[in-house]
């Protein structure tokens, strides 16, 4: 007899739906797969084949052809445990075949016949309506993650035998409700590492700020323990709280990638992702002969930051040019090609010298000038041409370190909230353009449209140009940054005093 049951498979953070079409028929005892299966779908119809014993079922000694449709499509993971068990059990009769269509199967089996939780399960219940799908099966553990979107009924099991139960009775088991992970939405994000905690460093609070507001790269240069990190890892907390659909667009993300923590809660928080100097490129931007997410992709929406930016091997800092400009990568391989959402706000730090210490106020720098002038070549023009603020950070004073409450040192919160009104301004100028979410996303023609300098900006921005020596993508960056510190002091018109403070964020191209 011939079963056929709906499954799906990811492609990128997309799905596919799958058919598992199950046939058996007369002829020598065997089991066999066809449709692209990887290594981990070949493995399925042993572990299918135990587990069906150990739960109880009988398993058809007869010939068993398994296809799983589309057929150009490659098929990975156990997510096709599930199906394929149940699609053996229908066409071997042992549980009600008619209503099968309705539903979509997920799901990992157990030699015990026990389910376990697999990774995508978000980005296929978000695609389930598109697929005609209305109703989904899947492991207890998932159950949550599924629920998330609206519209769509789940049921969750522990194991084989209650899913082989439900489909001869489904009227007897009941929907899972997503249980309001959401409302702690908000809650999280306030336990973060806090600014308060920060003390003096006005100038490096401020460009943190101006980062928040705009969606702006930054990059933090100072000497050892002079709080570059500490200032960094304060970021996220600062940026505006991720809306419902971003949070669900950041939670497609991990679920492909298989990091959801607790399966079933959003990712709530902006992302902030620092991977190691020693990640190699495929790590960075996303790999692998059936690619994954990597980390650009894993602080879509929120923060990357690469601590000692100099240490990183320079032919891996060059992957992300393009994903910085286009805010997607599009990773293509041989068997598969795919796009990766990536707006992330890129945070590096590095010390000015190898030493250290130079312009430095108390130790002396020992390094050479060749040494320094090395050390920079390491990080290439365009990149640097790609961040915005470049700030210095200074050796607190020792009257700042000695400090018990740190004077003026404004609370997370207290900064979020005029974070989230410059935003809100710029939201509200883009309306007519609603692929911008922030200043930093601004192509030349809007720059045009509302960066519009009066003679005194122009003079001053036509001066720093020349001494600096600055390009013209540098300058719409000034233009940029310079239209987020006017969003945050509420005025319409760009000042002559807004492109000076822009102008200021050039720290590196003033050293050279
Ligand atoms: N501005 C500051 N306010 C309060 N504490 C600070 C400040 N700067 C540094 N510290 C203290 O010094 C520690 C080290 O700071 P941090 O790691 O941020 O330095 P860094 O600039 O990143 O140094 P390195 O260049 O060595 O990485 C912090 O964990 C914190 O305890
Ligand atoms: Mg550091």
């Amino acid at each position: 007899m011939l079963a056929r049951v709906w499954s799906a498979s990811i492609v990128g953070i997309d799905a596919v739906k799958v058919g598992v079409e199950v046939d058996i028929s007369g002829g020598l005892p065997g089991i066999i797969v066809l449709g692209l299966p990887d290594s981990t779908v070949q493995e399925s119809k042993e572990r299918v084949k135990a587990t069906l014993k150990n739960a109880g079922f009988a398993f058809p000694m007869r010939k068993i052809v398994i296809n799983l449709t589309p057929a150009d499509l490659r098929k990975e993971g156990p997510c096709f445990d599930l199906p394929i068990s149940v699609g053996i059990l229908a066409a071997s009769e042992q549980i009600k075949a008619d209503l099968l269509e309705n539903y979509l199967f997920l799901g990992e089996v157990s030699l015990d016949g026990s389910l376990r939780a697999v990774a995508g399960v978000l980005p296929i219940a978000a695609a389930a309506e598109k697929m005609g799908i209305a109703n989904i099966v899947v492991p207890a553990d998932n159950a949550q993650e599924a629920a998330l979107v609206e519209g769509l009924t789940v049921y969750a099991f522990e194991n084989l035998l209650e899913v082989a139960n439900f489909l001869n009775n489904p009227g007897r088991y009941k929907p899972v409700r997503f249980d309001g992970a959401t409302e702690k939405l908000h809650v999280k994000s306030l336990d973060r590492a806090d600014l308060r905690d920060v003390k003096g460093q006005a100038h490096a609070r401020r460009a943190l700020e101006i980062a928040a507001a705009g969606g702006h790269n930054l990059i933090f240069v100072g000497p050892p323990g002079s709080g570059k990190t500490m200032l960094a890892k304060r970021l996220p907390g600062i940026l505006p709280t991720l809306s419902f659909s971003e949070a669900l667009e950041v939670t497609r993300i991990y679920s492909v990638a298989g990091l959801l923590k607790n399966r079933g809660s959003l990712v709530c928080d902006r992302p902030f992702r620092s991977p190691h100097h020693s990640a190699s490129g495929p790590s960075l931007v996303g790999g692998g002969s059936f690619p994954r997410p990597g980390e650009i992709s894993l602080a879509h929406l929120g923060v990357l930051f690469l601590d000692e930016l100099t240490e990183f091997k320079r032919d891996v800092l060059e992957f992300l040019r393009q994903p910085l400009e286009d805010g997607f990568v599009a990773i293509s391989r041989t068997k598969q090609s795919v796009v990766f959402p990536c707006r992330f706000t890129l945070v590096a730090s590095t010390n000015p010298c190898p030493c250290g210490y130079y312009g430095d106020t108390i130790q002396q720098c020992t390094c050479s000038p060749r040494q320094r002038e090395q050390y920079w070549a390491k990080l290439s023009g365009p990149l640097m041409d790609r961040i915005d603020l470049q700030v210095a950070v200074n050796r607190l004073k020792p009257e700042e370190i000695t400090q018990q409450s740190p004077k003026g040192g404004e609370s997370s919160a207290t900064v979020r909230q005029r974070v989230q009104k410059a935003r809100d301004r710029a939201l509200e100028r883009f309306q007519s353009e609603p692929n911008l979410r922030c200043n930093a996303q601004m192509q030349s023609s809007h720059l045009q449209k509302w960066c519009q300098l009066d003679d005194a900006s122009r003079n001053l921005l036509e001066s720093a140009i020349k001494k600096l020596g600055l390009s013209a993508r540098a300058s719409d960056r000034i233009l940029k940054v310079a239209r987020t510190i006017a969003d945050l002091a509420g005025e319409e018109n760009l000042q002559p005093h807004h492109v000076a403070e822009a102008i200021q964020y050039r720290t590196i191209d003033r050293m050279q």
